[in-house]
This record gives C-alpha cells, sequence and structure tokens, in this order.
C-alpha cells in the first residue's frame, strides 16, 4: 500500500509521519517537494500531476493555512490551500479510487451555547479561516470521494510552539497573566490525531462504509485561562522557577483580535469513539505527557 501524506512538518503532519510509517510505504513532503515530487498545496497543477504519478492508495493531508489573524487579511490565498487545493485532492482521490483523509475544525461552527457539536449541526463559520475550511469539507464531499474528514480543536505538539510553551515562557518572565476564560475546547495533541488517523485508516480500507466525518479531540473540556493554569501548576511542581503570581480570566471582549473564535469549541466524539471502538483519554493526560517532554 501507498501512501501520500502532504504537510510532513507542521504538528500533525510530523507526528503522521511517525504513525503512517508501518501502514505501508510512506511518501512525505513538505510544501518544499522532494526528488521532483510537488508537495505545494499552491501549486495544484503540479501537485496534481504528483498525485497522479504517484498514484496512492491514501492521501493524507495535514498541510492548511493555519494562522487564523492573519486568513483575515490573506483570504484569497487562505482559500486556495484550505479549499482550492483539496478540492483538486479530492477529485485526484476519486479518479484514482483512493481513501482521502483530511483534518477540519471546529472554526466551522459558530460557537453559541454549551453542548457539544456534533458532526450534522449546522456549520456557521465567524471567520475566513473556519469558512475555507469549511468549503475545503464540503468540496471532498462534493466530489464522492471515499473520504474521512476530522474536526479537531486546540492542536498541541511537543514540537515547535504551542500555548503550553507559550505560557510557562510568559509565567517564567511576568509576574501576572491574564488568559482568556470563555472560550471552551478540548487541547489535543497531535500524538493522538495520528494516531486514530492511522488506526481509522486500516479499519476504513477494510470497512469502507466507515468514510465520513468525525469529530476527534481529547475527552473533557477546559477554557485557555484553566489550561494555562493547569500547565503553570504543573511545571511548578516539577521544580521550575516561575515569576508569575497571578493568573487572571478574562473575557474574549478584552483581548480583540481579527478574527472572531468560537466560545463554544466542545466537540462530541461519540460517532469517532462507537464507529471504530476507540477510547479519548482526558485532555489532561495528552498534556502532561507533552509537558515531560518538552522538560
Ligand atoms: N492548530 C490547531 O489548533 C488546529 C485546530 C483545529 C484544526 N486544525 C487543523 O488540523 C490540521 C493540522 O494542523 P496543524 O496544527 O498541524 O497545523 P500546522 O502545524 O500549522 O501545520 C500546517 C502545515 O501546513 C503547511 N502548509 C501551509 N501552506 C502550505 C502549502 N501551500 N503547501 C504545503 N504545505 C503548506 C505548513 O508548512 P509551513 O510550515 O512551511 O508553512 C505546515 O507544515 C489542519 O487542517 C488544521 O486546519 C488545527
Amino acid at each position: 500500500m501507498k501512501i501520500l501524506l502532504l504537510g510532513k512538518n507542521g504538528q500533525v503532519g510530523w507526528e503522521a509521519q511517525r504513525a503512517l510509517a508501518p501502514l505501508g510505504e510512506l511518501v512525505a513532503l513538505d510544501r518544499h517537494g522532494s526528488d521532483g515530487l510537488c508537495g505545494d498545496l499552491e501549486q495544484v497543477d503540479a501537485l496534481a500531476d504528483t498525485v497522479r504519478r504517484l498514484a496512492p492508495d491514501v492521501i493524507v493531508n495535514a498541510a492548511a493555512y493555519t494562522a487564523v489573524d492573519k486568513a483575515e487579511q490573506e483570504a484569497e490565498r487562505a482559500r486556495a490551500i484550505n479549499a482550492d487545493a483539496v478540492a483538486m485532492l479530492a477529485r485526484q482521490a476519486h479518479e484514482l479510487g483512493a481513501l482521502l483523509v483530511h483534518y477540519s475544525t471546529d472554526y466551522v461552527f459558530d460557537g453559541s451555547g454549551a453542548q457539544p457539536w456534533r458532526e450534522d449541526d449546522a456549520p456557521a463559520p465567524l471567520s475566513v479561516y473556519g469558512a475555507t475550511k469549511l468549503a475545503g469539507e464540503q468540496a471532498i464531499r462534493h466530489s464522492h470521494c471515499e473520504h474521512l474528514i476530522f474536526r479537531t480543536s486546540w492542536v498541541y505538539a511537543a514540537r515547535g510552539g504551542n500555548f503550553a510553551r507559550t505560557m510557562l515562557r510568559l509565567a517564567a518572565e511576568r509576574e501576572q497573566l491574564s488568559v482568556i476564560d470563555d472560550q471552551i475546547g478540548a487541547p489535543t495533541g497531535a500524538e493522538l490525531i495520528a494516531d486514530v488517523s492511522a488506526h481509522a485508516i486500516r479499519s476504513t480500507l477494510k470497512d469502507r462504509s466507515l468514510c465520513g466525518t468525525y469529530h476527534l479531540a481529547a475527552a473533557g473540556h477546559t477554557s485557555w485561562h484553566a489550561y494555562a493554569s493547569f500547565v503553570i501548576d504543573r511545571a511548578r511542581r516539577s521544580g521550575a522557577a516561575l515569576a508569575v503570581q497571578k493568573i487572571t480570566p478574562i473575557p474574549t471582549t478584552s483581548y480583540p483580535t481579527p478574527a472572531t473564535r468560537p466560545l463554544n469549541s466542545r466537540l462530541d466524539t461519540q460517532r469517532l469513539r462507537s464507529r471504530f471502538g476507540l477510547h479519548l483519554a482526558d485532555w489532561r493526560d495528552g498534556v502532561t505527557r507533552m509537558l515531560a517532554e518538552i522538560g
């Protein structure tokens, strides 16, 4: 079996390289490509040629335009990467009979209410990023290619920058921090996303009726403020010398950003757990592990 992975150096892409490797022959590309292969989602024709040349059984698209605030100024570019290129991948997957695995986001919802969002709830994105991710999902569904779309939330990884690391750096420098406490979601590790993807790919290749859209997030939920407090508390217990004395909860309205973010990012993962027979651990488990890894 041949697997094409795009976006190999992103948070999810990096972990997917590890998790997908045992499933078959893995060709992993970043935007710079290699050996004459194109991995750039902004070069749709060259990327389509690469897909046809490789003729993979599975295409995993971990590449995306993820700069949520910048997308408000760069809507065309975000749409080209998150929607137009994805539409092309879906067409190629359909022609090749390949399984397309793609990632989407809680930002396709408007964040109203306090119930966890289910897969069939009506999307209503608040931002350019959310709208372009939704357009990517819709293009996949309209193509009729066999697919798995995983909507996830608040992704972190040990590698690269992340919210926990930023909080630890600020906590070492400042006595006071202010962190938003009215956006609620589940921090979800790129490791978990990659491992669940590998499991789901294996199951779906045996039973194509498993194709569809799934919510994939760690169990439980928290606010950015409680997440930051958890990370700082853990670091202190591990002996980190931190200057911070007070972590003040603030509403989203006190921290305006170019893109509007949903307040309620809870995702209902029942469909994923029951169809694939999976258990999703509490978000604190993965975050604790990541903190141990980054030292
Ligand atoms: N991060 C989150 O909190 C979050 C939440 C919900 C859903 N998601 C979704 O989860 C998926 C994975 O996200 P992530 O957190 O792993 O994102 P990430 O760390 O930002 O990685 C995205 C990757 O896409 C690559 N990329 C951007 N433009 C590209 C292009 N034109 N051609 C090829 N590659 C390109 C980036 O490469 P460069 O580094 O070279 O730019 C980067 O390696 C995405 O679909 C995202 O929308 C993320």
